[in-house]
């Protein structure tokens, strides 16, 4: 492997730190490095595998003004790109406003997510609760060509070369980018080249909607009015219609009139899911009503005749309680933990000719971070391969093929020790059948220290390895990942 060192930042993270999420699997990265000619220690990198694989993460580099959360570290990419049986690496931190000031500062300037945004030490932020470090370490997708680094509690969207990570800077479309900024999980779709995109905030309409060309036009942005502030952290979309949600899990309203931002489930309200016409206006929304829950991620969507299906991870527990195993240094972050949470896999079905929704359980596994063929993406799917959470811990240590249409569910493990990443499925070049394609993932293995780009065949996930990449170091457990073909880049 050829390595080439680009640069090292100063860490003023303390010697042996002992945070759960700035140390273990989450020990977080100074240097950023180019590598090809890769180490193929198992395998061979497959010539039909064409595109790149990027993956998010949260990677602090000080000390926060009060208390770490997971969600307040700042953003680096990992980039795999494969073409012609070769793969090329790259790490780069996202070049954000606040990681640049911070670095000029040599210490944290924003409060993070379980910190009053008083304990600022900067005069402005971003974020839905406003006074935040916009960090965009929470997703990345591609679109037009460009990747896009994004924050769960809205922000910019940082643009980066998806293969070699040079930084392009920040979104503007032409000057119409939203003042209120765009949330993570941005939906490509992949037949049309648009981007679908939400915002959400504290102040009226509270929500709002948008749809980007693949060139880059903003061709639609709308109101979605709902009853008080939410928090929304995913989308869905058909070819016709996208999906947004207003879940009984928000703000508590008393508090936020303090000034304090805590989180409160209404077990007596509703889900209420907005579909709203591609391209259409506020008055065109239909809301549909269902069970009380928190969905952190949605699968995917469909039209099927009358019907539009939804299928996402339903939180049987969204708000912890009840929890008492967890071990004292990872008390107050219950709520990173899937199986604590009951995320299981789930369908809604909204009738658009009664007006009615209908909604089932499709598994019993706590899983989370679905991905599938994003050629499916809008379109009917019938696999979904979904992340293992490992227990207490934000960090995944397995991986489930879902097949909807039979219901089997083929559990694919790892040796102890070794967390996988979000794992996208990168279909082969040519390809038609929908899981005729490659799992690509990055691993942190705690036992041999190394990180390696994992290979697995997708319509036999466990038949073993069909490539391990060697990493030139052990990387921290991560965010959001995605696929793009090299088609689209
Ligand atoms: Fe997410």
């Amino acid at each position: 492997m050829h390595v080439e060192l680009k640069s090292t930042f100063e860490s003023g993270l303390p010697p042996g730190d002992s945070h759960p999420y700035r140390s273990g699997v989450w020990r977080p990265q100074a240097s950023e490095f180019d590598a090809w000619d890769m180490d193929v220690v198992e395998g061979a990198i497959p010539e039909d595998l064409s595109g790149v694989y990027l993956r998010n993460t949260e990677n602090p580099l000080f000390e926060p003004i009060k208390r770490y959360h997971p969600f307040d570290g700042d953003a680096m990419l990992h980039a795999i790109s494969f073409g012609n049986g070769e793969a090329r690496y790259a790490n780069r931190f996202v070049r954000t406003d606040g990681f640049l000031a911070e670095q000029e500062a040599k210490q944290s300037l924003w409060a993070g997510i379980t910190e009053h945004p008083s304990n600022a030490i900067a005069e402005h932020g971003w974020g839905a609760r406003t006074m935040m470090k916009d960090n965009a370490s929470t997703d990345v997708v591609v679109h037009g060509g460009v990747a896009l680094a994004s924050f769960y509690q809205c922000g910019e969207l940082y643009r980066l070369d998806p293969r070699t990570l040079e930084d392009l800077g920040q979104t503007s479309w032409g000057g119409k980018f939203p003042a209120e900024g765009v949330s993570a999980h941005p939906k490509i779709d992949e037949h049309t080249g648009e981007m679908l995109f939400f915002n959400y905030s504290a102040e009226a309409p509270y929500m709002h909607y948008g749809v980007v060309s693949r060139d880059g036009e903003l061709t639609n942005y709308i109101d979605v009015p709902l009853p008080g502030p939410r928090l929304p952290h995913d989308m869905a979309f058909t070819e016709n219609w996208s999906i947004l949600n207003d879940l009984p899990l928000y703000w508590d309203p008393k508090a936020l009139a303090d000034g304090y931002y805590s989180n409160r489930f209404d077990r007596d309200g509703a889900s209420r899911f907005a579909l709203i016409p591609r391209h259409g206006r506020t008055e065109d929304i239909r809301w549909f009503e269902a069970d009380p829950t928190f969905v952190l991620h949605w699968t995917n969507a469909y039209e099927d005749g009358d019907e539009v299906v939804l299928d996402g991870f339903f939180q049987h527990n969204p708000t912890a309680r009840g929890t008492s195993r967890m071990p004292p240094e990872l008390k107050g972050f219950e709520t990173l933990d899937m199986n604590v949470l009951q995320a299981r896999a789930h369908r809604w079905r909204f009738n658009l000719v009664t007006g009615e929704c209908r909604e089932e359980s499709l598994s019993d596994l706590c899983t989370e971070f679905p991905m599938i063929n994003g050629r499916h993406a809008g379109r009917r799917h019938r696999y979904s391969y979904n992340a293992i959470c490992a227990e207490h811990l934000f960090a995944f240590d397995g991986l489930v093929k879902h097949d909807l249409d039979t219901g089997s569910e083929e559990v694919v493990s790892f040796e102890e020790g070794v967390f996988i990443s979000e794992t996208v499925m990168a279909p082969r070049d040519g390809s038609i059948a929908e899981d005729d394609g490659y799992l690509v993932t990055f691993t942190s293995d705690m036992v041999n220290d190394v990180s390696e780009c994992l290979i697995l065949d997708a319509a036999r996930p466990t038949d073993g390895p069909v490539a391990r990449i060697r990493l030139p170091e052990r990387i921290a457990s991560g965010t959001h990942s995605t696929w793009a073909s090299a088609a689209d880049l």
